[in-house]
């Protein structure tokens, strides 16, 4: 069964506690927290102190996605805002093996980010270091996206890997994710499923949230 983690980019914004509360009991199993930073992407999202903010109110594992430049200056205080996860971009402006070791070093889980046009081959000494792989499944800077159907055999590639490897990384998809592309996405081999509009714009989050995992 995937988990899912939704994105809080297309919650109501003057509501957050709430809708984060809501995603929650709806069944989530982590919520993911993008951070943009208008550099990396084209486009400007939530940060530290919104993080703090709802780490206070909210339990949850906090999955955080870091589009920004220079992560590694960055980490040690998401990580004292409340993430568990923290993802950063392998073609962000970092040293992404030292990243690695800050983002384990305060405490918490690392994983890297591909682009779409990015391959799995940029990654593959990374592997071994991280514990979450995320997959772009659209242009990272806007929720509501298309699927990119062409990015599952990357997906495929990262599953063979780890089993060839023996690696224990989670992979997780983010964009576009709904009722109709999640299948093909656990199908590939994805383990943790990223969906914002497809929870937060439903009628009922929680029947979304139970079919996403089947
Ligand atoms: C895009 C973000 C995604 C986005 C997903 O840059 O990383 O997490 O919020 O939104 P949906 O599920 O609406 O495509
Ligand atoms: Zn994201």
């Amino acid at each position: 069964m995937a988990q899912v983690s939704p994105s809080i980019l297309a919650a109501d914004f003057t509501n957050l506690g709430a809708e984060c509360t809501m995603a929650v009991q709806a069944g989530a199993d982590m919520l993911h927290f993008d951070v943009m930073d208008g550099i990396f992407v084209p486009n400007i999202s939530i940060g530290l102190p919104v993080l703090e903010a709802l780490h206070k109110k909210v339990d949850a594992l906090y999955d955080v996605h870091l589009m920004i430049q220079k992560p590694l200056d960055y980490v040690a205080r998401f990580a004292k805002a409340g993430a568990h996860y923290i993802t950063f971009h392998i073609e962000a402006e970092s040293d992404a093996e030292k990243t690695i070791e800050a983002i384990r070093a305060a405490g918490c889980k690392p994983g890297i980010v591909l682009k779409p046009a990015t391959p799995v081959s940029a990654v593959l000494p990374l592997l071994s270091k991280v514990d979450m792989v995320l997959v772009m499944t659209v242009e990272p800077g806007f929720g509501g996206q298309s699927f990119m159907q062409d990015m599952l055999p990357k997906v495929s590639q990262l599953k063979k890997e780890r089993e060839q490897q023996a690696l224990t990384y989670l992979i997780e998809v983010d964009g576009g994710v709904n009722a109709k592309t999640a299948p093909l996405c656990t199908a590939a081999g994805a383990d943790v499923l990223v969906a914002g509009s497809a929870v937060f714009l439903a009628q009922n989050p929680a029947s979304v949230i139970a079919g996403l995992k089947q």
